[in-house]
């Protein structure tokens, strides 16, 4: 069976497209090339290896074939615009919940949608979307089946092998995020904001009620996380009392302790 039969047998909803390349640029791109062509909502890409992985603020994203699931989500939701945004949070909740499935152990977020255990980031997203709001690209690179990383990463960085000692199939892993995006997706249409989905996030967001460290190019400042807003903002009390809003695009957010 090759990767797209494996992939399709695990997905619980006919309404996916999807398309598996053994090498490719960045599946963002490739993504966003075929939604120029004009590919449906729900089309899925999928590549063994990427040339040209892209990561959050402008970052290089590498992982070695074989080892990682790299695949990117385009869809067409008639939402606002300025809304399509908030769709990283729900890719960051379909992770956590469907990482937390596979390996038997609790897996939670660093806002905005950091997936971590134990402190360690387990697979990172990166969401793009169309100056006319027609699409959004949601990329998501999963730490699968590696056995270490290189020295600088070590003490930021886990797979699901290092996590469980159990090499897992990189068809599976992606089937099973992508049928609790399926769910997380539909849920969020209904409102088509975070209103509706708020309470499961924050009890997955491991920076609740911790201290954290806001670098925002106005200035960095720490505070104290409540949890999100319905646009998906961090919600921080800064350490003079007033509460602000702290919106993803611009910033980071660190633990004053670490990574988390
Ligand atoms: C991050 O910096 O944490 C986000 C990393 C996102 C990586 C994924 S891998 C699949 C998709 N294609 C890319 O080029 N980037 C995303």
């Amino acid at each position: 069976m090759d990767f797209t039969e494996e992939i399709k047998q695990d997905l619980e909803s006919d309404d996916w497209t999807v398309y598996h390349a053994a090498e490719m640029d960045s599946t963002n791109e490739w993504a966003k090339r075929l939604a120029e062509e004009g590919a449906p909502d729900l089309t899925v890409c999928l590549a063994d290896e990427q040339t040209a992985g892209k990561g959050r603020l402008g970052r290089v994203w590498k992982s070695p074939a074989g080892t990682s699931v790299s695949m990117s989500v385009l869809l067409r939701p008639s939402v606002r615009p300025e809304h399509l945004s908030m769709l990283t949070l729900v890719m960051g909740m379909a992770a956590a919940d469907g990482l937390g499935k596979i390996m038997g152990l609790p897996v939670g977020i660093k806002w905005p949608n950091d997936v971590v255990i134990h402190g360690k980031k387990l697979c990172g997203i990166l969401t793009e979307t169309a100056s006319d709001g027609s699409w959004v690209v949601i990329g998501i690179g999963i730490n699968v089946n590696m056995t270490d990383f290189p020295e600088e990463l070590r003490s930021k960085a886990s797979s699901i092998r290092l996590e469980t000692g159990r090499e897992e199939s990189l068809p599976r892993t992606a089937a099973v995020v992508l049928n609790e995006f399926r769910d997380y997706y539909r849920a969020f249409l209904e409102t088509e904001d975070m209103s509706g989905l708020r309470a499961t996030y924050e009890r997955m967001l491991v920076n609740i009620h911790e201290k954290v460290r806001v670098f925002d190019p106005g200035g960095a400042f720490n505070g104290t996380a409540l949890g999100i807003d319905d646009a998906g903002d961090l919600l921080v009390r800064r350490d003079d009392g007033t509460v602000v809003h702290v919106y993803s695009g611009e910033v980071s957010v660190r633990g004053i302790y670490g990574y988390t």
